[in-house]
């Protein structure tokens, strides 16, 4: 199904919101509550399609879910997870492949996972590659190794260290889920930061993880160990606050305010750049967490390095701010970019040339020539692919500037069922 919505622009955009729990911290702690033993809860779950592939997936491996009205159940099996006839389906969700193939590695028999067009069309070589040197078979399609993805796990895996290619939270995490049932420590070490949801995670379930940053990156080093069941609370996504703070700062009569959301370094890159914009932009903190405040501002161009942005979500969306700004602003080293959902490298430029920028590329670098006010985007019409980010980042410069209609907009059900919503409650 490929559903096409129009999004016109709003003449003025007040109030606060809440976005959907941490898409990241939501697999995690799926993932470790159903490692550990006995009984966790989640408060915060996202309830995206991402993670629901991860909750089902869990379930089909031996974990028990039960839904209350604020929180979730997960029961951990005593005797720890195990292998399952069906295919572990992870629908459009990268991070549950990257990780949940970690994990599986640990759970020995065999498994297979599978995912949509989109998510098949992925390389997965990136995670077979070490998780084939800990002693796990991991096979796909073809050189870059795509989904259907087979895995014969053990619970005799070999610690290793591995030094991360590519900048990719998602590898250096399915790493460490399979470093549990090593026989000894594991290290990945990264060149570029990238979020810490996963060691942060870890050491609040009891495991033993040690960082040590120095001249060349990170080194992160895991030791076996058995999760705790525990209880997780889940602030907001900071990765879907972004479009609400870049929609406040080019919308010519806004003033927003994204209320409870994860601040952690890795994952507010977007915040600095916004404000080296000359955006009205800022993190407040309260006891309730961190809130995002944004409001109409004029913005000038930038150059934005993905060592920035780790894991170059928030670049879509960027780009739609650049196309408001007045100069030209640089996307250096987005490479990732093309490895996503979609080609979002293809996707970024097309959509700020839809808007009426003149947009052009060298190597991994491309340019955005902003049009200096969001009110001069052009009317325009996109199909976002299978690309969630794409649809919100679509409706955000629509919303903004001068309208749009967006075909698959029902693929934004992967981060956000309610963005649209959340979206119309503000004007
Ligand atoms: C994620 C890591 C990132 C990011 C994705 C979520 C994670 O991917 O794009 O949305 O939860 O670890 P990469 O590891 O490919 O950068």
């Amino acid at each position: 199904m490929s559903v096409r919505q129009s999004v016109s622009r709003a003449t003025s955009l007040h109030g606060s919101l809440r976005v959907p729990g941490d898409k990241s911290a939501s697999h995690r702690a799926l993932m470790l509550s159903g490692l550990a033993s006995g009984e966790s809860t989640i408060v915060g779950l996202s309830p995206g399609r991402d993670v629901s592939s991860t909750s089902a997936i869990m379930i089909l491996l031996g974990a028990q879910r039960v839904d209350e009205d604020e929180f979730v159940r997960i029961l951990g099996p005593e005797g720890g997870l195990m292998t399952t006839a069906s295919a572990l389906d992870c629908g459009n969700s990268g991070t549950t492949m990257r990780l949940l193939a970690g994990l599986v590695s640990g759970v020995a028999g065999s498994h297979t996972l599978v995912g949509d067009e989109s998510l098949s069309a992925r390389p997965m070589d990136r995670i077979a590659v070490p998780l084939n040197l800990m002693g796990a078979t991991v096979t796909g399609e073809g050189e870059r190794v795509t989904a259907p993805i087979r895995i014969e796990g053990s619970t005799t895996l070999h610690g290793i260290q591995y030094d991360v290619p590519v900048a990719s939270a998602q590898v250096k995490s399915a790493i460490l889920f399979a470093g549990l049932v090593a026989s000894g420590p594991s290290s990945v070490r990264e060149r570029v930061l990238t979020r810490t949801t996963t060691e942060d995670m870890f050491r609040h379930a009891g495991l033993t993880v040690h960082s040590l940053d120095d001249a060349e990156g990170r080194l992160v080093t895991v030791s076996p160990g058995r999760p705790n069941a525990t209880k997780w609370i889940i602030p907001g996504d900071p990765s879907q606050a972004a479009f609400f703070a870049v929609l406040g700062a080019i919308h010519d009569c806004a003033v927003l305010d994204v209320l409870n959301v994860d601040a952690s370094p890795q994952r507010v890159g977007f915040v600095e750049v916004l404000q080296r914009m000359g955006a009205t932009l800022s993190l407040m903190t309260s006891p309730d967490g961190v809130s995002l405040h944004a409001q109409s501002s004029e913005l000038t161009a930038t150059d934005v390095s993905s060592s920035e942005i780790p894991s170059v979500d928030e670049v879509p969306i960027l780009a739609v701010a650049a196309a408001a700004a007045s100069g030209v602003s640089a996307f250096l080293d987005m490479g990732e970019l093309r490895l996503k959902e979609s080609d979002r490298f293809l996707g970024s430029m097309e959509l700020a040339r839809s808007l009426g920028c003149r947009v052009w590329d060298e190597g991994d670098d491309f340019f955005v020539e902003g049009l200096g006010s969001a009110t001069a985007f052009l009317p325009f019409d996109i199909d976002a692919g299978l690309d969630h980010r794409m649809v919100m980042a679509s409706a955000v410069a629509g919303c903004a500037g001068n309208g749009c209609s967006i075909v698959g907009v029902d693929t934004v059900s992967s981060s956000y069922p309610d963005f649209f919503n959340d979206l119309s409650s503000l004007s």
